[in-house]
């Protein structure tokens, strides 16, 4: 009876609220080590021992909301505002498409200088010069028109975290103009256009209590992701929470075994957050379920601008990057997968973009 819950969750891919809360309560306990093992074992039957690997290209960092946690938050003045050329981007994944990359994930704040037409222009320059590469989005909240053309100019996965499942929770770390309700709507959009659709949630912001991230994963379970980022809170020095303390990094490993265990074939990356507050942030990741790392091809002079939180690496080129998550990954007896890697339900596409 030891694991009894964890043996329900294999076995049922599915816990009340109640069991969550349980489950989640034992991350000091034999639980921890127990879901990392079983995490491990599930990505390995479903991925084998191949971490697909991603290029970001952080297009722009205007942004109209106020996530009180973000880095990027419109009320920073201070901040200078970029946005990428259609040339530069072009670039960007040039780069990482010469050294094999075949998904570029196109992320940004919600830049209102960011229109259809343009993203629409930009989806068929890289399909034209990348036809065997995967276009994921990462934009934040559009209408479902917009969705809707994305997709029909070639899209074929987006990323909007849903940052938190629990309506007071969100209401306390976002501003007034940001509606929990839009956000999770988003999402069943995106899910219903034909999107692999990626949510996730920050682990231990200002107010997270067990029962919230509990609600997490009753959302999770319900809406079933293709893919999930979730990476711990790091302050950043000029919003509110610059004082708060980082979320723990062994909760947020534990929150991902849990994860690998109620959807084995989840695209779940070891996050970047992850290894800004772990040195081995990568190797523990996959160790505890993780099955994609995504580097940063952002140029230089731009990542500078594009914080998040503290700590971001802008020293260290994409080349450079790369060449060290290798080292790194192949150290653990993993290797890099250069492909498309879609979720599997959607493996039919391969190859293609349509
Ligand atoms: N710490 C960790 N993650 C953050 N994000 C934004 N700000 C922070 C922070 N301070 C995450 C959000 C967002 C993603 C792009 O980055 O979850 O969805």
């Amino acid at each position: 009876m030891a694991f009894a819950l964890l043996d329900r969750l294999e076995a049922h891919k599915k816990l009340s609220f109640d069991q969550w809360c349980e489950v989640l309560s034992d991350c000091d306990g034999p639980s921890f080590e127990e879901a990392k093992i079983r995490a491990s074992a599930i990505a390995q039957k479903h991925f084998g021992r191949g971490i697909y690997i991603r290029g970001i290209v952080e297009f722009t960092n205007f942004c109209r909301n106020e996530c009180h946690y973000c880095g990027l938050q419109k009320s920073r003045r201070d901040l200078v505002r970029y946005r990428l050329s259609q040339e530069e981007i072009l670039s960007c994944c040039e780069a990482g498409y010469r050294l094999g990359l075949r998904t570029f994930v196109l992320q940004g704040g919600e830049d209102p200088g960011i229109d259809d037409a343009w993203l629409i222009a930009l989806i068929g320059q890289l399909q034209s010069r990348f036809p065997d590469a995967c276009i994921t989005l990462s934009l934040g909240e559009r209408s479902e028109q917009s969705y809707a053309a994305l997709f029909a100019a070639g899209a074929r996965r987006y990323l909007l975290r849903h940052e938190t499942a629990s309506h007071s929770l969100y209401r306390k770390l976002h501003g007034p103009t940001q509606s929990y309700f839009e956000r999770l709507s988003c999402l069943y959009r995106l899910k219903a256009l034909g999107y692999q659709t990626g949510a996730g949630m920050l682990i231990g912001p200002p107010g997270q209590s067990l029962e919230h991230l509990a609600e997490d994963f009753c959302f999770i379970q319900a809406f079933q992701p293709e893919m999930l980022g979730c990476g711990p809170f790091i302050p950043h020095a000029q919003t509110i929470y610059a004082h708060e303390p980082a979320g723990s990094v062994k909760r947020t490993l534990y929150v991902l075994s849990l994860c690998r265990l109620l959807l084995p074939d989840l695209l779940l990356p070891a996050t970047t957050a992850l290894a800004t507050e772990d040195a081995h942030g990568y190797e523990e990741g996959i160790a505890h379920g993780c099955n994609v790392i995504m580097p940063n091809l952002t140029p230089r002079v731009s990542k500078m601008h594009y914080q998040l939180y503290n700590g971001v690496d802008c020293e260290t080129s994409f080349e450079e990057a790369l060449s060290r998550l290798k080292l790194r990954v192949t150290d653990l007896g993993y290797h890099l997968v250069f492909g498309r890697g879609d979720h599997p339900r959607f493996a039919q596409h391969k190859g293609r973009n349509a």
